[in-house]
């Protein structure tokens, strides 16, 4: 593989971006990447990133972070939403790179803590989270299944 830089999204990415958002998921969500663009590609105002990492020519993985201010309770944090990285780059190091830029663009504004969330079955997330330092938090998610009858 060509070597790998991480960079801001480009408009011109998002159909690889999207195509690799459909071979994890499945799903074909062209709509709801435009907005995410907007959102977080071109309108963060340093709070907010999308980041791609590219080989050559070629977008091989994101990621996608936010720093968020004093919600449940806390000081300012860097919350990591998605990262995805190509099946035929992965464990080269992309995934690193990526959250390694996402982790400096938080630091930069003086957050002190990285978070993210998890499926719990999902053990190739948590063993890549894992590698990279993180650990259970003192947050702990809770549910409710709202709309059905009752
Ligand atoms: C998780 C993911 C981002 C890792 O990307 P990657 O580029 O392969 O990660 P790296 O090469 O930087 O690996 C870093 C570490 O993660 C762990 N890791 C990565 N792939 C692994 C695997 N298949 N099995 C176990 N551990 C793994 C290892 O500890 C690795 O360190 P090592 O190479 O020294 O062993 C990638 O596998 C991926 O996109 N998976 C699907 C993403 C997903 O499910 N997203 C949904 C939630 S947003």
């Amino acid at each position: 593989m060509p070597p790998v830089r991480v960079r801001a999204v480009r408009r011109a990415d998002l159909p690889e971006v999207i195509a690799l958002d459909a071979t994890v998921t499945g799903l074909h969500k062209a709509d709801y990447w435009q907005r995410v663009y907007r959102r977080y590609g071109v309108g963060g105002q340093g709070l907010r990133h999308f980041l791609v990492a590219t080989a050559g020519a070629r977008v091989v993985g994101f990621v996608i972070g936010e720093v968020r201010d004093w919600e449940f309770g806390s000081p300012p944090c860097g919350w990591v939403f998605a990262i995805d990285v190509d099946p035929q780059a992965r464990q080269q190091g992309v995934g690193t790179l990526l959250l390694s830029a996402m982790r400096q663009r938080f630091e930069r504004v003086g957050v002190r803590t990285l978070r993210t969330m998890l499926a719990s079955d999902n053990h190739l997330i948590l063993s890549f989270f894992r590698s990279q330092g993180l650990r259970a938090g003192r947050l702990i998610p809770l549910e409710l299944e709202v709309g059905a009858p009752s």
